[in-house]
């Protein structure tokens, strides 16, 4: 039987278009999908859409429609922007829908009936577009912590769930887990911030809106959005429901996503809700940052927002993909501007890569018609180094995307590009040719071949057509030579031939044109 891998994004509000850093999370979980899936593992991808509350009935109201037209609407949307995107999910769950909502009120009973549920009132502090009751000392300058908003007094009937009950042994969870929360300084975080000074219960219904999950007892209640939303990660899945089939095979998650600013929600209270469940936790949960600008986060009224639509429209989904990818450090934000955009795809794409490919492609064709020379067995010194400067850089790549550090993984792939390019600049096949050393040039361009065939597959996760384009035009067709198991092989390559006029994968582009546009798309 395979190894199952399940991976979730959080459900998106729909609150508008995605812009690239909303689009952030998916394209990672994509990428760590296909990873996995390429290893040879069953693959679960979840994503969906967070469809309940105030917010979203106040967003409808303005837009004249109601809740259901809204939430309908946007889900299009979201699921033609993954199309375009190539981000293959198994399932997209909505929270208004049957599967979803009838599990929800039957996880609240059962919360109820356990004593983890209870009624009381509260009075506190709402940010209404993040739908958070907040702490006078959780503010900053007065302001919602989370988006920088206003808060409103409100006092209502509630429903709480105890969270101090199982403060402690969440602290002990996270102590014997070390995998559990990526990267570790979260959660220093968690315990800091929120668990050492004291759990606060949960409201978990509200009574002043009804866009949401009723309470089948109180049916003056509907059910706060954030135990509405967590548990949509088993919901899809089908616990509690006639079939649980999916839910057996893939929970407990194997690496849950989620941006920084909802890790609180997913670090403490999902781990909670577990617990009260008695269900095991995810392996890992794992925060990303946000992509910044350089004047701070990305908003319509500071015309600096960028939607991945109009950077695949004219660089390509995969140039896209990989600056997103390559732009976020595991320890700080990632910065997008226009002029590190275009860097980025004339240095890493056009120079490194897409040269390095013509480079080998067009030697090989008129060094030997094409045919690719065969592995001659016995390696000298600059090919022995180079196979295993290979292997070891697949080898970093492997350790450093598995524990998330993606961009630094990507940067292991280009360090193997830039050691290819130089490979070709010290065994001189060209001079090779000349003094007719026909031993040593088809060494050196098996192994440019051998080279660009590992960096294909490295690369397939996240750049699927450049991947397959690389490997057409150097005349990879035999599926066995692009799984990534075949990346151990080293003399396979047998009657292979390259393409005889490979086109360019990636153009030079005019730094000062591309940049223009680029800030007038900002501007849209
Ligand atoms: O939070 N850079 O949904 P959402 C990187 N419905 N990531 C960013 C970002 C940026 N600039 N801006 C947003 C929600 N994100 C809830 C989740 S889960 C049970 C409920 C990320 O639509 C953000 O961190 O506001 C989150 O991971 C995702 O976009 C969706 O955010």
């Amino acid at each position: 039987m395979k190894e199952t891998f399940y991976i979730t994004t959080p459900i998106y509000y729909p609150s508008g278009r995605y812009h690239i850093g909303t689009a952030y999370t998916t394209v990672l979980a994509d990428t760590i999908k296909r990873y996995n899936k390429l290893k040879g593992k069953e693959t679960y991808m979840l994503t969906g859409a967070d469809e309940h509350g105030q917010k979203i009935e106040k967003k409808s109201k303005e837009a004249n429609k109601t809740p259901k037209e809204y939430v309908d609407e946007m889900a299009e949307m979201a699921k033609t922007l993954w199309k375009k995107m190539d981000i293959q999910y198994d399932d997209f769950i909505r929270t208004t829908e049957e599967r979803h909502e009838k599990i929800v009120q039957k996880i609240f009973d059962k919360f109820m009936e356990q004593g983890d549920i209870y009624k009381g009132e509260y009075e506190g502090l709402y940010c209404i577009p993040c739908e958070t009751f907040f702490t006078e000392t959780q503010l900053v300058d007065g302001k919602c912590p989370d988006c920088g908003r206003e808060v409103v007094p409100m006092k209502e009937e509630s429903y709480f769930f105890n969270m101090k009950k199982y403060a402690d042994k969440l602290l002990k969870y996270y102590d014997e887990h070390s995998d559990f929360i990526k990267p570790e300084y979260r959660k220093q975080e968690m315990i800091n911030n929120f668990i050492k000074p004291g759990l606060e219960d949960l409201c978990v219904t509200r009574t002043s809106f009804d866009w949401g999950i009723k309470v089948l007892k109180d049916p003056k209640h509907v059910v706060y959005v954030w135990l509405d939303a967590l548990t949509n990660y088993i919901t899809a899945l089908g616990y509690m429901s006639e079939d649980e089939t999916l839910f057996k095979k893939f929970w407990p998650a194997d690496v849950q996503l989620v941006g920084k600013d909802i890790a609180r929600f997913h670090l403490i209270y999902w781990p909670i809700f577990l617990m009260a469940l008695d269900l095991p936790l995810p392996k890992t949960i794992f925060v990303h940052n946000w992509i910044m600008m350089k004047d701070g986060k990305m908003s319509k009224s500071k015309g600096n927002v960028i939607y991945p639509e109009d950077l695949i429209d004219r660089y390509g989904l995969d140039a896209t993909k990989y600056f997103l990818l390559r732009e976020m450090p595991t320890s700080q934000d990632g910065l997008f501007s226009p002029e590190e955009f275009i860097q980025r795809y004339n240095f890493d794409l056009c120079n490194d890569l897409s040269n390095l490919l013509n480079r080998t492609v067009s030697m090989v064709n008129k060094y030997f018609n094409g045919q690719v020379p065969e592995y001659n067995g016995t390696p000298n010194e600059v090919d022995k180094e180079i196979e295993e400067k290979c292997t070891e850089q697949i080898e970093k790549f492997e350790t450093l995307f598995e524990n998330f550090e993606i961009a630094n993984s990507i940067q292991e792939i280009w360090n193997l590009i830039a050691r290819t390019n130089k490979y070709i600049d010290e065994t001189m096949p060209w001079q090779l040719a000349k003094e007719e050393q026909t031993e040593k040039l088809k060494s050196s361009m098996y192994h440019l071949i051998e080279n660009l065939r590992k960096i294909a597959i490295l690369i397939k996760p996240f750049m699927n057509e450049t991947s397959e384009n690389i490997l057409n035009q150097i005349g990879i067709k035999d599926e066995k030579l692009k799984t990534w198991q075949s990346m151990q092989e080293y003399d396979k390559l047998n009657g292979i031939k390259v393409i005889e006029k490979g086109e360019p994968i990636f153009m030079r582009l005019n730094t000062e044109e591309e940049m223009e546009y680029i800030r007038n798309v900002m501007k849209k």
